[in-house]
């Protein structure tokens, strides 16, 4: 900056106002800067521009899995909103783990992000209370935090386990087994509550056998399929409360020379691009992924705006997908 004064015949300060744009310089004197910025090739500092400003064009998003394909396209709607406003995107995994979770939110804050996007990682009500108590501008995504009053941008996961099963239940199956997601988590919680309203609601006595904990990975579908079919009385339906579990179950019921949907119906949780590819296609409960993520940045952005402003909760439908892993009792 100093070379470029000395270029330009000029005071240091006013280099420094016509770079940062911060007073009026005139129009002679703003010439004479940008031809000495040009001939000496000066590029001015992006990180202490913005450290002047007190501002960064990014925005944090703290997700569990962008392995995930339920994320990897919320995390698409994020972005693109993100780009339209001028800010880049900062993506951090917590693998479902609190501490990690921790650690991300302290380096977001480092590096003075316009706020974060954050899917919990489990029980997150004290972290969520601190970054408001430092007014970091914070949208809770996908799982509710419970306990604080925070803007946040979900789907009805509820309704969405009342749709899958539901759907079952008219095709005719009483066997119907669930395997949920992290039982710390709210919308697996809630997906849960949603099977057994409706198993209540048809009369269909609850059996906790036909239950069994997943973690939201292929994986453990796959065991719990195993689990379930092995049972005295195996289901004749199963319910999987995210996409990912139930390509394990059909993986699994396949291996044990199960026919899906012939002798095994199966139903998942998010509606991602894979669930139209699998063999059978499945059938599943869309979440509108791209929306949750418009939504939740212009929210965020919003709240950069008016920290003050009261907390806002968008709670979006879910849909019955039918495709061909379900089908009637035989
Ligand atoms: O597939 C990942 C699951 O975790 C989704 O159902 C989403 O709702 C999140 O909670």
């Amino acid at each position: 900056m100093r070379d470029v004064a000395q270029h330009a015949g000029v005071s240091i300060s006013t280099v420094s106002h016509v770079v940062n744009n911060s007073r009026a310089v005139s129009s002679e004197a703003r010439s004479r800067v940008l031809a000495a910025m040009k001939a000496l090739g000066y590029k001015p500092n992006a990180l202490a521009q913005n450290l002047r400003r007190q501002q960064t064009f990014s925005i944090g998003m703290i997700v569990p899995d962008s392995a995930n394909p339920f994320f990897a396209e919320v995390a698409r709607g994020i972005e693109d909103t993100s780009f339209e406003q001028n800010h880049s995107v900062i993506l951090c995994n917590t693998d479902g783990d609190v501490d990690k979770q921790a650690a991300h939110t302290d380096l977001l804050i480092k590096n003075q992000v316009a706020g974060i996007l954050f899917v919990a990682a489990g029980i997150s009500t004290e972290l969520v209370e601190d970054l408001q108590a430092r007014q970091v501008p914070l949208v809770v995504v996908d799982r509710e935090v419970p306990d604080v009053a925070v803007d946040t941008v979900l789907t009805n996961h509820r309704q969405g386990g009342c749709q899958a099963t539901q759907h079952l239940i008219d095709l005719g199956h009483r066997r119907i087994a669930c395997v949920s997601g992290g039982s710390d988590l709210s919308p697996s919680a809630e997906r849960l509550t949603g099977y057994q309203m409706k198993l209540q609601e048809s009369g269909i006595p609850f059996d906790e056998t036909l239950v069994v904990k997943g973690d939201f990975q292929y994986a453990s579908g796959y065991r719990a399929a195993r689990q379930l079919l092995s049972l005295a009385e195996p289901p004749t339906a199963v319910f999987a409360c995210n996409d990912l579990m139930a390509v394990g179950v059909i993986s699994a019921a396949t291996e044990m020379g199960l026919r899906v949907p012939e002798e095994l119906s199966v139903v998942g949780f998010d509606d991602v691009r894979l669930a139209s590819f699998t063999n059978p296609p499945l059938t599943t409960i869309a979440q509108p992924k791209y929306d949750i993520g418009v939504i939740a940045t212009k929210m965020l952005l919003a709240r950069a705006r008016n920290l003050a402003a009261p907390p806002r909760v968008e709670q979006l439908e879910t849909e019955l997908i039918i495709r061909g892993s379900t089908a009637p009792l035989s």
